[in-house]
């Protein structure tokens, strides 16, 4: 008896696990909505920065992206701007985000896997 409630224990973290992490699956379509903000500093689909000192978003890996989204958002990478627009997103805003800007095409050249 006891045995079987722990493996519906072990069945319903599973499946808590797999829907949070179907729901931070990023959407590029909602990416881009979101994205608009961004275009101010890092170029149109993040792919010509207005200065050279903002980094080009576009191309750039997904996983990477929403790391450093999170670190300026926790204040494990220090940076005012970016800590300020950080913010304001939410783990989803972050995968969404990360999904639009690593699918656009920019002279920034990451290896995809299977490349
Ligand atoms: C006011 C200008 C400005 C705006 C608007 C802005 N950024 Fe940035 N962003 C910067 C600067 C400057 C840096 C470099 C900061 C540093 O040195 O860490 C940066 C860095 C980044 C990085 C790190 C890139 C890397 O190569 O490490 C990401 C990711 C990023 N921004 C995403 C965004 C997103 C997403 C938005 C919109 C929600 C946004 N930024 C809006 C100025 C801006």
């Amino acid at each position: 008896m006891i045995r079987r409630h722990h493996s519906m224990l072990l069945a319903a973290l599973w499946l808590s696990a797999f829907s949070l992490s179907s729901m931070a699956a990023g959407n590029a379509d909602a990416g881009a909505e979101k994205a608009v903000t961004c275009q101010a500093c890092h170029g149109v689909a993040g792919a010509k920065s207005v200065t050279p000192d903002i980094p080009l978003l576009a191309g750039q890996h997904e996983d990477y992206l929403s790391h450093a989204l999170k670190a300026y958002r926790s204040g494990a990478r220090q940076q005012a701007v970016m800590a300020t627009f950080a913010q304001q997103l939410s783990d989803q805003d972050i995968a969404d985000l990360s999904a639009y800007f690593s699918a656009q095409d920019s002279a920034l050249r990451t290896a995809k896997s299977g490349d």
